[in-house]
């Protein structure tokens, strides 16, 4: 196995020193790979990515990059981590400056990292190539452009300064079922052609099911479930795994809501129920999961190797088709 790129260890966020946002989480993603993260709103996975980034201080816990911890970089290497490690947002038009042109989105990255400008323009025209940007949008502003060309821009102003590790937060919300698929092609080709590893933010199970190799489960700030893609959508450990996957939330991830089919309603991080905290809503629950909060373990069993779920009385059936 190879050393991950990115992982963070133990690590516990307080908002405002009460709100457990994030609870003891551990993973890695290794390079090359796309690690999913999915989980209702609220269960900590903006929080997450935040970390990742190395936009968020942990309250307790490391973030890793490379091996190195990224809130213990001497300056020089900050700079050098701030390059490696980037953000597709999930809506560019609001989140990309609508005063600026394309033109401008593209370039600013390069400027404000101090590149040579000789090779600002070779590099922005390797990536509309490859992201097909054609040169006659470059003068108009993204609220100007249709939605999915909107999404190649934000895509191409994260990879303008060739990191390794990329975090994309729900890169296809509210597209079309088609162009979602373009995308979704597109940042696989470009995984392959640039090297770069993902994270990927995702509600629509469909989409994380096709895309990642690994997916890590959250609910109310802790990870429930995590393991290679493949193993724990056959054979999901965790009720809310198999609740979200019951769920399916096919096609548009805003009008569709998981918590329609979970029965109940997450409960408040600052009032976590005690014992498991997915006790409240478990169709599986019994006395002992209301006193014992149960930790991220190994799943036992053939052909669950690199799977983990928290929980006293994990599924070991396959899921029905
Ligand atoms: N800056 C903040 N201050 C206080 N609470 C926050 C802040 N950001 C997020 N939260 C809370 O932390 C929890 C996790 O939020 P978030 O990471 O955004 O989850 P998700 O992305 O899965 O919806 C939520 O209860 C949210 O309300
Ligand atoms: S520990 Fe109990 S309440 Fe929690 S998920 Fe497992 S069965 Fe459900
Ligand atoms: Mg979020």
């Amino acid at each position: 196995m190879t050393a991950p790129l990115a992982s963070i260890e133990n690590v516990t966020v307080l908002y405002g020193g009460v709100l457990r946002a994030v609870d003891s989480v551990s993973f890695a993603i290794h390079p090359g790979e796309t690690l999913g993260l999915v989980g209702e709103s609220g269960s900590g996975k903006t929080t997450v990515s935040k970390l990742i980034l190395g936009l968020l201080r942990p309250t307790e816990g490391r973030v890793l990059f490379d091996g190195r911890d990224v809130h213990a970089l001497p300056a020089g290497e900050r700079r050098w981590f701030r390059r490696q490690a980037q953000m597709i947002f999930q809506d560019p038009v609001s989140s990309l400056s609508p005063r600026l042109t394309i033109r401008t989105l593209l370039e600013e990255p390069l400027r404000i990292h101090g590149l040579p400008l000789k090779e600002h323009w070779p590099r922005m025209r390797e990536l509309m190539d490859a992201i097909g940007i054609k040169e006659a949008l470059l003068d108009k502003h993204p609220h100007q452009v249709s939605g999915g060309q909107a999404r190649r821009v934000g895509i191409a102003r994260a990879l303008v300064l060739n990191p390794r590790l990329v975090v994309a937060d729900e890169p296809t919300a509210g597209l079309d079922v088609s162009i979602q698929g373009d995308l979704l092609n597109l940042m696989h080709d470009l995984q392959g052609r640039f090297g770069l590893t993902y994270l990927l933010v995702s509600h629509n199970l469909s989409v994380v099911r096709t895309v990642t190799d690994e997916v890590a489960v959250m609910y109310l700030g802790r990870l429930v479930e995590h393991g290679p893609t493949r193993t724990v959508f056959a054979r999901p450990a965790h009720p809310y795994t198999r609740a979200l996957i019951a769920a399916n939330p096919v096609i548009d991830p805003e009008r569709l809501h998981p918590r329609a089919t979970i029965a109940g309603e997450i409960p408040s991080p600052t009032a976590l129920p005690p014992g498991c905290r997915f006790q409240t809503r478990c169709p599986k629950a019994q006395p002992r999961c209301r006193e014992q909060d149960p930790a991220l373990v190994p799943v036992a069993g053939p052909d669950r190797l690199g799977q983990s779920a928290a929980c006293h009385f994990p599924n070991d059936a396959p899921e029905r088709p």
